[in-house]
């Protein structure tokens, strides 16, 4: 269940309340699930609980002002705001849930919370008497129709020495209830490993061998598993894309360089696509110095490079593999002999012959082949195929196992 926190981002709110020593905890606890934490402390908040603390258990340093031209400079509000999946305000002091229910934005917490479009949550914590309040009870009645969720608050002793509603709901509790804010996706809580983009093996300081891999495919392939719920970390060629949110990306520039990068991440994972254009061959020896051009032929002696897919279909602890074939002829009949012979669960083919798709366009169309089936992806932006890819993937993933 607290896997649907995984990868997700969390602004917790900390307004000043006994109960704030409970969102320590529930930081830990966030984190625990795999969501980043960056919290932004109310001026009262910080007589109950120390920033220093909070800034330990989150990982990130704490964010307390508005008009700070060196915390704006890190992270400003309006970044934060569109940063955060999720904004929790625990504990939810009676003063913070007037002014966000008035619309007031008077500091960072309230500022942010007017800038976001991420889910809004409250963790309400005071005196049973103040919750009973008609005023308060008002501004709740109103956060709560615009769709905040309103967490607890829980019955029993205060620390006022009363009893009675109005206690914050307990970390663990609370943890489940961020979890319950997101949808399941094909591949929460599933640790999928991509490579993407060309590789280039090295003739001497100055020259390699290489090819046409825009990697665009496999970053496309990388958001989708990202928007499927899932942690990716991708093992990148050199190519000049942006890396995706949310994506753990390793960069490597030979095939040696990106066997060795898989084989670190891959223990563990679900799923491991192979999306890359490996160079098949490196050279045999790397010239010291820049070669002169002396002679008026020159030979390059290769010799082949390991094959990274078939490496992990190897592993005993194999994840789900997915391979990629780009074919200029006989597309199908080569794809089906790649899916036996470097056994893979599935693979998808490219006809690179075709100019209006594959390799360097932004568009492609996939057929995509298994040992029981295949599936047609018709011609489309390479995001969209990724999303159907993931899908087709996501349905071959052994219930068994699953994480969440
Ligand atoms: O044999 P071929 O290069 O056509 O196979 C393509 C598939 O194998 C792709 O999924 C590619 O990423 C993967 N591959 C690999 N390591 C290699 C060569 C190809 O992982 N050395």
């Amino acid at each position: 269940m607290l896997a649907r926190l995984a990868n997700k981002r969390i602004v917790l709110g900390v307004t000043g309340g006994i109960a704030a020593y409970k969102s320590a905890e529930l930081i830990r606890r966030l984190r625990d699930a795999g969501a980043e934490v960056q919290v932004v402390m109310t001026a009262a908040a910080q007589h109950f609980i120390t920033p220093l603390t909070l800034q330990a258990l989150s990982g990130n340093p704490v964010h307390t002002d508005l008009l700070d031209p060196a915390a704006e400079a890190a992270m400003g509000h309006i970044e934060l705001a569109r940063w955060a999946d999720l904004v929790l305000v625990a504990p939810a002091s009676a003063d913070c849930i007037a002014r966000l229910a008035q619309g007031i934005a008077n500091d960072l917490l309230t500022t942010l919370w007017l800038a976001t479009r991420a889910r809004l949550a409250i963790a309400p914590a005071m005196n049973q008497q103040m919750w009973a309040a008609p005023s308060l009870q008002a501004n709740l009645g109103q956060l709560r129709q615009r769709g905040v969720a309103v967490f607890g608050p829980a019955a029993g002793a205060q620390a006022c020495g009363d009893v009675g509603e109005g206690r914050m709901l307990e970390a663990v509790e609370l943890a489940d209830r961020c979890a319950d804010q997101f949808d399941t996706g094909a591949l929460t809580g599933r640790h999928v490993v991509i490579t993407a983009g060309p590789t280039r093996e090295a003739i001497d300081p100055v020259r390699y061998i290489s090819n046409h891999s825009s990697g665009k495919m496999g970053f496309a392939v990388a958001e989708a598993c990202v928007e499927a719920g899932a942690r990716v970390t991708l093992v990148a060629g050199p190519v000049s894309l942006p890396t995706p949110g949310r994506v753990t990306r390793v960069d490597v520039t030979s095939a040696q360089e990106m066997l060795a990068a898989v084989e670190r991440a891959v223990a563990g994972a679900d799923i491991f696509i192979a999306t890359a254009a490996v160079a098949d061959y490196r050279p045999a020896q790397v010239a010291g110095q820049k070669i002169k051009k002396l002679a008026d032929t020159l030979s390059l002696e290769l010799v082949r490079n390991p094959d990274i897919v078939s490496t992990v279909a190897a592993r005993p602890d194999r994840p789900l593999v997915v391979g990629f074939a780009a074919e200029t002829e006989k597309v199908l009949d080569h794809a089906r002999d790649k899916l036996a012979r470097k056994r893979l669960d599935m693979i998808a083919c490219n006809d690179v012959a075709r100019s209006d798709i594959g390799f360097r366009s932004d568009d492609n169309a996939l057929t995509v082949l298994w040992k029981e089936g295949e599936c047609v992806l018709e011609k489309a932006s390479k995001p969209t195929i990724a999303r159907q890819l993931v899908g087709l993937i996501a349905e071959r993933l052994p219930a068994s196992g699953r994480k969440d």
